[in-house]
């Protein structure tokens, strides 16, 4: 990539990019890791502080990814750090299932976060971790309901992770050709694309889809629960409002509990704590991980105590559950949440970085649309145009060139999540960066 030098007050590029050194540490990794954990765009980090990132040549980006929406409290927070450090210091980095302080400290914290009706919590490591753990808790509740109940409802186009019962549930079948054969009690219904079904008609549209299953599946008898996740990632698309309160009042009817996967939703990224509050409905179960740890390995189911119950003594645990250097990591977030009142914070500056996006979606007519809620947003590029793949990975790179990391899904969407620190100042720079880059990719 040829570039310029850029000095201003949130951006420092000083030397060429990719930055020397990048290409060389590419082909270490390349020859020892799996070929699964490449394509990354061509910058090496350093560090990383509050919404800024260095790479190796001490050059300084506006970060508007959070790592993958994980620095919601900022990069390398202050509160994070000493509280870790003090674990440290006390010399306990591992307890195994043995109880220990921070670890109630944590959970009893976290679940007041969550709200009202949430009353255990189980903690992991990694986000598919915790999907796949609240496909274990709906099928055991099914199952003791009556040994035919453990049908799955999930999505169409929907993403919960890596593993086997998360891939199941996604709706990319290319991803899951691996699993050898298919689950007949996981059902995928269509999603509601907001460019397909308003929310005056998504109502009918869910009764259209159930009817659909219903020829198929006794709904009381055969399904034990739904997967949802708050937003479809890759375009930051939430369901109509309608929907989600029609299908929880389904749901109640026939005993099917709900799930949120809030992976990307949680710890104050929409606007609210938690995404599922958009909706005006409650979870049986929710699903965090991301942002919950601020960048240490932290996941969780959170729900009802008779859900979490379900397992017995032993069967839903894992060596690294509730560790005490994550559990540390999980309290100073929330304290940093609500210290600083990200939550508020996201939907005030969620408002700022929409505006002017949409400004930007005005001026390209027929170019792009701006979804999400707080400080997440995708732009939906129109498929039809020529190149548009190329076009978009050429927009990534330019902006990285101008100083700006997004995030590039690999689809016909760009999307943006700066942590929830970021500054006003930072958000009208970096779509000043990304109005530059559209009108000059998108001339035609
Ligand atoms: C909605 C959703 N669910 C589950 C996952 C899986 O989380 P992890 O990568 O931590 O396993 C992700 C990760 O991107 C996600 O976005």
């Amino acid at each position: 990539m040829e570039n310029k030098k850029i000095k201003l007050k949130h951006i420092n590029i000083k030397s060429i990019l990719p930055a020397p050194g990048t290409n060389n540490l590419f082909n270490r990794l390349k020859k020892v890791e799996s070929r699964s954990m490449h394509g990354q765009l061509p910058i090496a980090w350093k560090s990383a502080k509050d919404f800024y990132v260095y790479d190796i040549s001490g050059n300084k980006f506006i970060d508007f990814t959070s790592t993958i929406f994980v620095a919601n409290v900022g990069h390398s927070n202050n509160r994070i750090k000493s509280y870790i450090k003090k674990t440290l210091d006390k010399n306990f980095l591992h307890s195994y299932v043995y109880i220990n302080k921070i670890r109630a400290d944590y959970i009893e914290k976290l679940i007041k976060f969550a709200g009202k009706g949430f009353q255990k919590a189980f903690l992991m490591s990694s986000g598919t971790e915790a999907t796949e753990a609240a496909f274990k808790l709906m099928r055991m509740y099914g199952i003791k309901k009556k040994k035919r109940k453990l049908g799955i409802i999930c999505f169409e186009g929907n993403w919960h992770g890596r593993t086997l019962a998360a891939q199941m549930m996604s709706g990319n079948e290319s991803q899951k050709k691996w699993v050898g054969f298919k689950d007949k009690n996981i059902h995928h219904l269509p999603f509601p694309y907001p460019w397909d079904v308003s929310d005056l008609n998504s109502e009918k549209f869910l009764e259209d889809s159930i009817l659909k299953l219903k020829k198929k599946i006794n709904l009381k008898k055969d399904i034990c629960g739904v997967m949802i996740e708050t937003f479809q990632g890759w375009g930051a698309l939430f369901y109509p409002k309608r929907y989600i309160k029609k299908l929880s009042k389904i749901c109640k009817q026939n005993d099917i509990l709900i799930t949120f996967d809030e992976m990307q939703a949680g710890f104050s990224r929409t606007g609210k704590n938690f995404g599922f509050q958009h909706y005006g409905i409650k979870p049986d179960l929710i699903c965090c991980g991301k942002g919950m740890g601020g960048g240490v390995p932290l996941s969780g189911v959170i729900g009802r105590r008779d859900l979490l119950d379900l397992p017995e003594i032993g069967n839903m645990s894992s060596t690294n559950s509730a560790n005490p250097i994550s559990c540390s990591a999980g309290l100073a977030v929330i304290e940093e949440i609500q210290k600083k009142n990200l939550t508020n914070q996201s939907k005030i500056k969620g408002v700022i970085l929409h505006n002017e996006l949409n400004k930007i979606s005005k001026l390209k007519k027929n170019l792009f649309k701006v979804y999400g809620k707080g400080l997440i947003a995708a732009l939906i590029f129109n498929k039809t145009i020529k190149n548009i793949d190329s076009r978009l990975k050429s927009l990534v790179e330019a902006c990285i060139k101008d100083g700006l990391l997004m995030v590039y899904t690999g689809r016909e969407s760009i999307k943006l999540g700066p942590p929830l620190t970021i500054s006003k100042d930072a958000i009208k720079v970096a779509t000043k960066i990304i109005k530059k880059n559209i009108l000059k990719i998108f001339n035609d």
